[in-house]
């Protein structure tokens, strides 16, 4: 790491500045690597046998427990979907199987990159807001080394992530209000009472947690590049992590072009895809991003990790659909929960609403003739389905009672 870049006005920083957001204008930051230096380390990659994100220490801009950090985050599967590919007549799908981290989301990789880097400045209490992942998430890892956890969500969280939370022992706050009160509260507290604030997008570090996922991607392809990504976007920072990530790897010269980063979001909550529309139609030639303003919208989705109003990443995920030529797909909630089921009678992995989103895309994609038969397709599936075992019922329906007798079950296979 040699210092930070603003996304909005390109003001740079020291690597020893403290803050999250630009000084001059307010923006995000992104954190920048000498990558020269960067790739005199690569071949050090992958040579970790416990396998995890710390396996990818050199472009990582914390100090690094490796092994030894208590829990193993990422190194997750990427499973080829053969089943659910041949559905749609894709060739080459694939699930990035993110459900199997800690806490059972991509929150985790941000999550544990944060709290590394409030252990490595001093910082004791570490806060955010969030629509229900990464508070049960920084929940579990602070839980993991001893450090206190402040937990903003919206009231109307879903159950188990705030059982989560309470759980791993977080203090849990739930405001009257949406995720965007949740997170200004957040913030507010956080700089009054001096917490590290690990709110995600307003926080530099969690996109560099969650840029890992491109890596394993690429090792787990032999140093493919796919064709796509589809990511579900709420923040859009797993997005631009996911760019940030495969922008690395081409920095260092491992890959010599980045996947389109396609964004998937509910149509009532799509910020992010509107203002990306709406630059494309007003033309591409010299953008100024410092005068892009990210739309806002009032968030209604029935998936509630992608429900934002003010999308806290928004400019950086913009930047990443445009500069890797990705699309942005939008889809209903009845698209979304029909996808939950399909993705889990197909694939056996089991997505919460938000991570049926990609897949619900990929079906309007092929609708639209966007998608061709034989590119190599990878959905990010970025929370487990029983985070919101309620949008599961839902959509794949009750079991059916019956008296404890054979007649019964003959009764059932009959009809
Ligand atoms: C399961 C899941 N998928 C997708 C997202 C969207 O990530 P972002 O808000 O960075 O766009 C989230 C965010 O909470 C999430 O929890």
């Amino acid at each position: 790491m040699n210092g930070y870049r603003c996304f909005s006005c390109a003001a740079t920083q020291a690597a020893d500045f403290t803050g999250c957001l630009c000084p001059s204008c307010g923006g995000n930051l992104d954190i920048t690597y000498d990558y020269e230096a960067v790739a005199e380390n690569i071949e050090r990659l992958g040579t970790d046998r416990a396998r995890s994100l710390f396996s990818y220490a050199p472009f990582l801009p914390v100090k690094t427990p490796g092994s030894r950090f208590p829990l193993r985050i990422g190194a997750t599967p990427l499973y080829a979907a053969r089943r659910l590919g041949r559905s749609l007549g894709l060739r080459n799908l694939y699930l990035k199987d993110d459900t199997v981290n800690p806490s059972a989301s991509s929150k985790d990789r941000a999550s544990v990159i944060a709290v590394q880097r409030a252990m490595d400045i001093g910082a004791n209490i570490v806060s955010v807001a969030s629509t229900g992942n990464a508070g049960s998430s920084l929940a579990c890892v602070a839980a993991a080394v001893g450090m206190r956890a402040i937990v903003f969500v919206p009231e109307t969280a879903p159950a188990a992530k705030l059982a989560q939370a309470l759980s791993f022992g977080a203090t849990v706050l739930a405001v009257r209000g949406n995720y965007d009160d949740a997170f200004d509260l957040c913030r507010t507290a956080s700089d009054e009472f001096g917490w590290f604030n690990r709110s995600t997008g307003y926080n530099p570090f969690t996109r560099e947690g969650k840029k890992i996922c491109a890596f394993e991607i690429w090792e787990s392809l032999d140093g493919r590049v796919p064709d796509r990504i589809v990511v579900p976007t709420g923040d859009g920072n797993l997005l631009s992590g996911m760019w940030k990530g495969w922008c690395d790897l081409k920095g260092v010269g491992l890959i010599n072009r980045i996947p389109k980063i396609d964004c998937a979001q509910s149509a009532s909550s799509a910020a992010i895809s509107n203002t990306v529309r709406k630059i494309r139609d007003s033309g591409l030639s010299n953008i100024d991003w410092t005068a892009v303003a990210v739309d806002e919208v009032n968030a209604t989705t029935i998936a509630d990790s992608i429900a934002v109003d003010r999308p806290r990443d928004g400019l950086a995920a913009v930047r990443a659909i445009i500069e890797s030529g990705g699309e942005t797909i939008t889809v209903s909630d009845e698209q979304i929960l029909a996808a939950i089921p399909e993705m889990a009678r197909l694939s056996g992995v089991f997505p919460e609403p938000a991570a049926a989103a990609p897949w619900a895309a990929v079906k309007q994609m092929r609708r639209d003739n966007t998608i061709e038969t034989d590119e190599l397709v990878v959905c990010l599936v970025s929370g487990s389905g029983l985070k919101d075992i309620g949008s599961a019922q839902k959509a794949a329906g009750e079991a059916l009672v019956i008296d404890p007798a054979i007649e019964a079950v003959r009764h059932v296979l009959a009809a």
